[in-house]
């Protein structure tokens, strides 16, 4: 973790939760009081941070309640996953962050700033890259670069777009058009797009799911090489765990929906120059697997049976470290599970 959380802290630890903002939120509507976009940030807070969101949508028998009050805070520099079943609202979270969807009550801010829609600030992967047919891998990231930098002349935007086509090693595809690659390497243009609009904060929704496993395998460490080149803050979905563990400096679990919220944010405590190949020797890999696996197996639908039992707080969901501390209701798995490589968790 490269930033201290205001209002996430790890289980044991005597977490405060500065409530400037909870205070002035009861009593105010969004863009009042402090929420007009525009605010100056304050310089310690974090640079992603959910308030209360909570997404309903009509339903045959009145309003269905997706999700509800979740509370997260992302640090600049931060790569954070989120893991849940099916349905349980993680890419209506993704499109509210995107600006694409608004949320039924809460307050999303980025900088201290409450997004009102989409930006350039925040660059979007989807499961399917995306990609404009008729244009050259070069001129879609172009096409991008352009709208960005619209006073750029065209040698600039030449030689940027290069920069990125080389990061994702797609140099020599330059004039190819989507038609004639293969998916990984629509996706790799897909991720130099996104880079290159150089976004404060990068959202991917499955970014590596359509792929078969060696392609997958490949960009994710490649993500993992640029992000960490870049300190790129990033939110990403996905249902697999071990691709969660390579990438994640934190996993955000959702229970079942609906009426779905975050349980807790696993805290990756694996060096960050893990591999795919060196990461199940670390002495935590498997409890984080372990643990992250019981959760979906198990717990994500009986979470409220759990919470019954024990203090549960929204706004400061538990920062679990499994294999060093983790909540007084968990185990520390500490013994390797026979499972297969890979787990992919779409339930
Ligand atoms: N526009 C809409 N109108 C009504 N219900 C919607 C709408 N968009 C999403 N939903 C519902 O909200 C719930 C969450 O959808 P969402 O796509 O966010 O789930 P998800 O967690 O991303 O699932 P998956 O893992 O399958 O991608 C689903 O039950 C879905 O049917
Ligand atoms: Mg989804």
């Amino acid at each position: 973790m490269e930033q201290p959380l205001d209002h996430q802290h790890p289980v044991g630890h005597s977490g405060h939760r500065s409530d400037r903002h909870a205070a002035r939120r009861g009593s105010c509507p969004p863009g009042q009081g402090g929420y007009l976009s525009g605010v100056s940030p304050v310089s310690d807070q974090p640079l992603i941070k959910l308030e209360g969101v909570t997404k309903r949508y009509p339903a045959k028998a009145g309003v269905t309640t997706v999700f509800e009050n979740v509370w997260l805070s992302i640090g600049q520099g931060e790569f954070v996953c989120v893991i849940g079943h099916s349905g349980c609202g993680k890419t209506t979270i993704l499109n509210i962050l995107a600006g694409l969807e608004r949320p039924s009550e809460g307050y999303v801010f980025v900088q201290g700033r409450e997004i009102s829609g989409p930006s350039l600030e925040r660059a979007v992967i989807f499961q399917s890259h995306a990609l404009l047919p008729w244009l050259t891998v070069l001129g879609n990231i172009a096409f991008a670069v352009k709208s960005r930098w619209p006073d750029w002349d065209r040698a600039r935007v030449r030689t940027h777009c290069q920069r990125y086509i080389d990061l994702v090693n797609l140099s020599g595809s330059e004039k190819k058009r989507p038609a004639e690659l293969s998916g990984g390497m629509k996706q790799r243009v897909g991720i130099a797009r996104a880079l290159a609009i150089q976004p404060k904060i990068l959202l991917m929704d499955e970014p590596f799911s359509a792929l078969d496993a060696l392609t997958r395998g490949v960009l994710q460490e490649e993500v993992l090489r640029i992000c960490a080149e870049t300190r790129q803050t990033v939110f990403m979905i996905t249902h697999d765990v071990d691709e969660a563990i390579l990438l994640a400096d934190k996993i955000v679990l959702m229970t079942n929906g609906p009426k779905a919220r975050i349980a807790e944010v696993v805290l990756n405590t694996l060096p960050r120059d893990r591999t795919r190949h060196n990461l199940h020797h670390h002495p935590h890999y498997y409890a984080i697997r372990n643990h992250l696996i019981d959760f979906l197996v198990e717990r994500s639908r009986n979470f409220d049976r759990e919470i019954a039992q024990r203090p549960y707080d929204p706004r400061n969901p538990p920062l679990i470290m499994p294999g060093i501390s983790e909540g007084a209701s968990r185990p520390v798995a500490a013994a390797p599970a026979a499972q297969p490589a890979s787990i992919n968790m779409r339930l």
